[in-house]
C-alpha cells in the first residue's frame, strides 16, 4: 500500500529556502519510509504577485527607486490615460442620475471617466482618489497635476511640494495608504441611504469598498450585482447578472 503525504509549505521567505527545507525534510523521511509517496505543494508560490515597489506607499517615500519607476510607469501609460472615454456603462449610471435614479456612485477607479460621462462630482465618491490631481504626501495638500507632468516631462526627477518638501504624486490611494475618512463616511452613508445597492465590475475582495455591499445587506437594502465572475456576495444578492456592464446597464437604465 503506498501512503500519500503530502506538504504544503507556506513560508515564502522569497528565495525559495521553504521549499527546498521541504525537500530535505521529504528525502530524509523517505529513507525511512520507502513506499511514502510524497508531494510537496509550495503555498507561497500559489500566493498573487507581490506589488511593485511604485505602487506601494512605504516604498514610494523611502526609495527614490520606487519614485523614478512610479513616474515612468505614468510615462509609459499617459497616451492611453489621455485617450480614455466612458464607456456605455459610464454613460448609462449618467442617464440614471438624469433620470433622478441615482443617489450616488461609489467608485474605487480613480480615472476621472464618470465626470466625463456627466454626472455631478458631489454624486461620485472616489475612494481610492483621482489621478487627475496631484497631492503632497505629507501635508495633504493639492495642486495641479498637469503642471506636475510638466515638471517631471521636463526632467525633474523628484518633484517636491513648494509648501512642506513633502514628495509629490498623483492624489490616488497606493497600497498601504487608508482609504481618507471623508470618503469612506460618505460612502457608508449613501449605503444606508439607498434603496438598492448596485454593485457594477467588482469582484468583491478588496476591503474597505467590498464592506459596503455588505453593509447595504445589514440594512435590508437588496443587492443586484453585475459581474462577469462570481463574487462571494452572489448568494445574498436579489439578482445577479453575469454579463458585460457596457451591455447590461444602457438596457437596464432605458427601461427604467
Ligand atoms: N482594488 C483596488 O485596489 C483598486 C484600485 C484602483 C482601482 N480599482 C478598480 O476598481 C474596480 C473594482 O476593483 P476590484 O478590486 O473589485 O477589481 P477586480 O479586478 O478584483 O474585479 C473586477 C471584476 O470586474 C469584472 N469585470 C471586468 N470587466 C467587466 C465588465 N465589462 N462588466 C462586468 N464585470 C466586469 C471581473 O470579472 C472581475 O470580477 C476595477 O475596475 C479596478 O481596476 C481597484
Ligand atoms: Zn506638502
Amino acid at each position: 500500500m503506498t501512503t500519500l503525504l503530502q506538504i504544503n509549505t507556506s513560508i515564502n521567505n522569497g528565495n525559495g529556502q521553504s521549499s527546498q527545507l521541504a525537500r530535505q525534510f521529504v528525502a530524509a523521511y523517505r529513507k525511512g519510509h520507502p513506499d511514502v509517496q510524497v508531494r510537496v505543494r509550495d503555498v507561497a508560490a500559489a500566493e498573487p504577485v507581490p506589488h511593485l515597489d511604485a505602487e506601494r506607499f512605504s516604498a514610494f517615500i523611502s526609495k527614490p527607486e520606487a519614485r523614478k519607476q512610479y513616474w515612468q510607469t505614468r510615462r509609459n501609460l499617459s497616451a492611453q490615460v489621455l485617450s480614455a472615454r466612458p464607456n456605455a456603462a459610464h454613460l448609462a449610471l449618467a442617464e440614471l442620475e438624469r433620470k433622478n435614479r441615482l443617489l450616488g456612485i461609489v467608485t474605487q477607479n480613480f480615472d476621472g471617466l464618470h465626470h466625463d460621462a456627466g454626472n455631478n462630482a458631489e454624486h461620485i465618491v472616489e475612494m481610492h482618489g483621482t489621478s487627475r490631481a496631484a497631492a503632497c504626501t505629507l501635508c495633504g495638500k493639492r495642486s495641479s497635476m498637469k503642471e506636475l507632468q510638466q515638471r517631471i516631462d521636463a526632467g525633474e526627477i523628484d518633484p517636491l511640494c513648494p509648501d512642506c518638501g513633502g514628495f509629490l504624486k498623483a492624489a490616488t490611494i497606493l497600497f498601504g495608504q487608508r482609504v481618507p475618512e471623508a470618503e469612506l463616511t460618505r460612502a457608508r452613508e449613501l449605503t444606508l441611504s439607498c434603496d438598492l445597492f448596485l454593485v457594477v465590475g467588482s469582484s468583491l475582495k478588496v476591503t474597505p469598498a467590498a464592506t459596503l455591499p455588505r453593509l447595504a445587506l445589514k440594512n435590508d437594502v437588496p443587492l443586484i450585482i453585475i459581474n462577469l465572475e462570481p463574487t462571494p456576495l452572489d448568494d445574498y444578492a436579489e439578482i445577479v447578472i453575469r454579463e458585460k456592464a457596457g451591455v447590461v446597464l444602457p438596457q437596464i437604465v432605458s427601461g427604467i
